[in-house]
């Protein structure tokens, strides 16, 4: 509802600014000084040590000195305690002991409309979830148990089934006297042109209940159990749904997202439920939709620096990129994002139960800022050999700090990334290098500054190679069944990391020995061997109770797959790098245009390699 500026005025002049923010905050004794309404803190809405946040009751205003967050009573409720304007309204008419205003008659008609609209929508989740405890759900059931969901997490998110049949929703509502057209509004059922019977919507779908903020359900999103049609099927936009304005979870998230002043967005439902049951419980995700505005709004409602997740294949970086584009206009002093890229092949839930949540949490200890990935991606997809190409991505970075808002914010921007275009062209210094350096890359020997040194640092490390050489060992740790097929591959391989090639080899000599290999087994005899703490921080310790035989099926498929994608990125790296230090050899010898511009070319095949390994 719309309230009058005089209601709104009234409540401002009846509560101090000081009593609303004093819930979240540590008044600052020396600083402050209550008598005058003059009050001192550190600031709620981003880190810091020493005091640079004033309230001022005169006023009814705070305000920020350091990243310039400031409002009154209401704005505080909504932004640093999430609430929606009109629950801030409510609690501090109700602090300043006035009645609400009555709503107008119009007004409350839609209310009332909604409201039943939302008892419909609760009567159809009761409805799913008896079915999926009922005969029907038998096969639900399975599913969710092969998935690995708890019952405990299974109430908590509401789950349903939907059951195979035309019309079983609509009967069991029309039999309470729901209006099908209130059934058609709901989004619950469809009701074709050509004078058909009307159907459920939902039919032979594991049920997930989508809700609003403060936890009403709003719509429905639905599962397939089987193979086909489209696998996952949301309510339409109703009345009350709205897609670019929901997240899946924030009720819930919510709490615990303030409390750890964080909050992750992934791409699924399902990702955000087993990341729930992992522990991780600040986690929303969008509902089949890429990131918009408003959704990021809503988590920097919760956040000053919301992580987003995204899975590590093209789709995910795609949906990555368009993220930060969305994002680019919206950001202010002490707000921004970071980005979490998965591992090429996995969501959130495939990590989890692949690698356990340690994995997980170094995906998003991992994560980049914002103006890093804009970096990294800018540079990683544009050539930059000759002049033309060097000055076009020069102008995408320009272009792209030019969309933000906020002129500080914008500034910085542009600084940040014009230095770090001076670091990757700075020229490399000719004849500073005496012939004693030449040759020779030992200790003493004058490094090249600026980019080729940065060249040097990035091919030297081996990262590329070392990263897929963790992921085929941490494969065959998991499942050594795949050694059926892949092990003369695996012996074929070359592995630049000593320790992870003395382990490949042990794990061949063992694999050779035994006739039945499971993954235990074969990891005690690695632990006999010495190879214990390598073997567990490969496979990320704590993995959960035993597999279901119905996973285990889809994973050795998969790891097959798996398998040969790291091993051709592992071969092709390696070539790469073998190239980049021959061109690195002839730079250091020659030092001419040319010379540096074949390792700028190798150097950005090297950059798409790695993208496509997610690092
Ligand atoms: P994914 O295809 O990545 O599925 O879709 P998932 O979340 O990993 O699901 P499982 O593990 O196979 O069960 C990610 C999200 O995209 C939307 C859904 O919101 C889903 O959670 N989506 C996907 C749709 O809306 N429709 C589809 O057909 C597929
Ligand atoms: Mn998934």
């Amino acid at each position: 509802m719309k309230f009058s500026s005089s209601f709104l005025d009234e409540i401002r002049a009846r509560v101090p600014v000081s009593s609303v923010v004093g819930r979240a905050v540590q008044w600052d004794r020396r600083k402050s000084r209550p008598g005058k309404g003059d009050w001192w803190a550190c600031c709620p809405f981003h880190s810091e040590k020493t005091p640079s946040f004033h309230a001022d009751d005169r006023k009814g205003r705070y305000y920020c000195f350091s990243c310039h967050a400031k409002g009154d009573v209401f704005t505080f409720l909504v932004e640093k305690l999430g609430m929606s304007f009109p629950e801030a309204v409510e609690e501090l008419a109700g602090q300043a002991g006035l009645p609400m205003p009555k709503p107008d008659p119009a007004m409350e008609k839609r209310e009332k409309a909604r409201a039943s609209l939302a008892d419909v929508l609760a009567m159809a989740e009761a409805f799913y979830r008896q079915q999926l405890e009922g005969p029907q759900g038998a096969r639900a059931r399975d599913y969710i148990a092969a998935r690995g969901l708890s019952h405990e997490f299974v109430a908590r998110f509401g789950l349903g089934f939907a059951p195979d049949a035309r019309d079983a929703l609509l009967r069991h509502l029309q039999e309470r006297d729901v209006p099908r057209q209130m059934m058609l509004d709901a989004g619950l059922i469809g009701v074709p042109d050509d004078g058909r019977a009307a159907y459920d919507r939902f039919r032979d779908r594991l049920m997930f209940p989508i809700r609003d903020m403060r936890g009403r359900v709003i719509a429905f999103g639905g599962r397939a159990l089987g193979e086909a049609r489209a696998k996952y099927l949301n309510s339409p936009e109703t009345e009350l749904f709205h897609k670019s304005r929901v997240l899946y979870n924030l009720d819930q998230a919510r709490k615990s997202a303030f409390e750890r002043g964080e909050i992750i967005a992934v791409e699924g439902y399902m990702d955000v439920i087993a990341l729930a049951q992992a522990g991780f419980e600040h986690v929303v995700a969008p509902l089949g939709t890429a990131l918009t505005g408003e959704h990021l709004a809503m988590l920097w409602r919760t956040a000053a620096v919301p992580i987003l997740c995204f899975d590590g294949d093209a789709a995910g970086q795609a949906a990555a990129w368009r993220a930060l584009e969305t994002a680019l206009p919206h950001l202010q002093p002490g707000h921004s994002l970071r980005f979490a890229i998965l591992p090429e092949g996995l969501d959130p839930d495939d990590l989890l139960r692949d690698r356990g949540r340690q994995a997980m949490q170094e995906v998003l200890d991992g994560a980049d800022s914002l103006s890093r990935f804009l970096w990294r991606h800018v540079v990683e997809t544009s050539p930059m050999a000759t002049p033309e190409e060097k000055a076009a991505l020069e102008k995408r970075l320009e272009e792209l700090a030019g969309r933000i808002r906020d002129d500080k914010v914008r500034a910085h921007y542009r600084a940040d990334l014009r230095a770090r275009l001076r670091e990757l062209w700075q020229p490399p210094r000719q004849g500073a290098r005496s012939p004693r350096a030449r040759g020779r890359k030992a200790a003493g020997a004058k490094k090249p500054r600026g980019a080729s040194a940065q060249l040097l640092a990035a091919s030297r490390g081996s990262a590329g190679s070392s990263y897929h050489e963790r992921e085929i060992l941490a494969l065959v740790l998991d499942l050594p069944e795949i050694l059926d097929d892949v092990a003369e591959d695996l012996a074929r391989l070359e592995f630049s990391s000593k320790m992870l090639d003395s382990l490949r080899q042990k794990i061949i000599d063992i694999a050779a020995g035994l006739s039945e290999l499971d993954s235990a087994r074969l990891k005690t005899h690695l632990m006999e061997e010495g190879f214990g703490e390598v073997v567990n921080r490969l496979t990320g310790a704590s993995h959960g109770p035993g597999r279901h035989a119905y996973k285990l099926d889809l994973d050795l498929h998969k790891a097959r797959r798996m398998f040969s994608a790291h091993a051709l990125e592992l071969h092709r790296t390696a070539v790469l790098e073998r190239e980049l230090a021959a061109a690195q050899d002839a730079f250091e010898q020659n030092p001419t245009e040319e010379n540096f511009a074949r390792i700028n070319r190798i150097r950005d095949e090297l950059h798409a390699a790695r993208q496509r390994q997610g690092e």
